[in-house]
C-alpha cells in the first residue's frame, strides 16, 4: 500500500489543490493532505480551522483524509508510513522551487520520492494568496475555492 502525503500552507484551500488531490488518489492508495505550520507565512486562518475546510472539501475523496504538522515534512511523512510526497506545478516559476525542495528532501530522506503533478490550465492561476486578497477585499471567490472555504468566510 502506497501512502502519499501532500503537505502545504492550504491558507485557504483552493479547486487548484483539490484538483490535485483527486488526481493524487487516483495513483495512490491513500492521500494525506497536511497542513503544516509555516512559521515563515503570516497565516490568515487558523491551522485547526484549515483542517476541518479540507475534511470536508474532500469528503467525497474515499482515500483521502486531512491532517496538520510541524516541523520537517519528511520525517511527519516517516511518522505515518508515507513513501511520496506529492507537489503540484502550476508554471515555470513553481518548478525552480519544486526542484529544488524535492532534491533537499531526497537528500534528507531518500526512501521518501516527491511526485509532481500538473495544474489544469484554468486552474493554475489560482494561489491561496489571491484567494484572501480577493476575499478581503469584497470579491467573488467562488470560481476558485471548495464550498467549505466560502462556508468559513460567511461565518467569520
Ligand atoms: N493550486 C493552487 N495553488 C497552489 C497549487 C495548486 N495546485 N500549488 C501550489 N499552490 C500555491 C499555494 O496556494 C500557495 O499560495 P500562496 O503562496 O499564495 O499562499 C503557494 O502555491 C505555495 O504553496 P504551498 O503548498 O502552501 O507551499 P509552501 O511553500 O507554503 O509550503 C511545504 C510547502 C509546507 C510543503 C514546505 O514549506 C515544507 O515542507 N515545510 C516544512 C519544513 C520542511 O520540511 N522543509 C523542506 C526542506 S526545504
Amino acid at each position: 500500500m502506497t501512502t502519499a502525503i501532500y503537505a502545504g500552507s492550504f491558507d485557504p484551500i483552493t479547486n487548484g489543490h483539490i484538483d490535485i488531490i483527486k488526481n493524487a488518489s487516483k495513483i495512490f492508495d491513500k492521500v494525506i493532505v497536511a497542513v503544516a505550520y509555516n512559521a515563515n507565512k503570516n497565516s490568515s486562518i487558523p491551522v485547526k480551522d484549515r483542517v476541518e475546510i479540507i475534511k470536508k472539501s474532500i469528503i467525497n475523496i474515499q482515500n483521502a483524509e486531512a491532517d496538520s504538522f510541524e516541523g520537517m515534512t519528511v520525517e511527519y511523512a516517516a511518522s505515518r508510513g508515507a513513501s511520496v510526497l506529492i507537489r503540484g506545478i502550476r508554471n515555470t516559476g513553481d518548478y525552480e522551487y519544486e526542484a529544488q525542495m524535492a532534491q533537499i528532501n531526497n537528500v534528507l530522506n531518500p526512501n521518501i520520492k516527491t511526485v509532481t503533478l500538473f495544474s489544469k490550465p484554468e486552474l493554475s492561476i489560482i494561489s491561496s494568496s489571491a484567494v484572501r486578497e480577493i476575499q478581503k477585499n469584497g470579491g467573488d471567490i467562488s470560481e476558485f475555492v471548495p464550498s467549505a472555504v466560502l462556508e468559513y468566510y460567511t461565518k467569520t
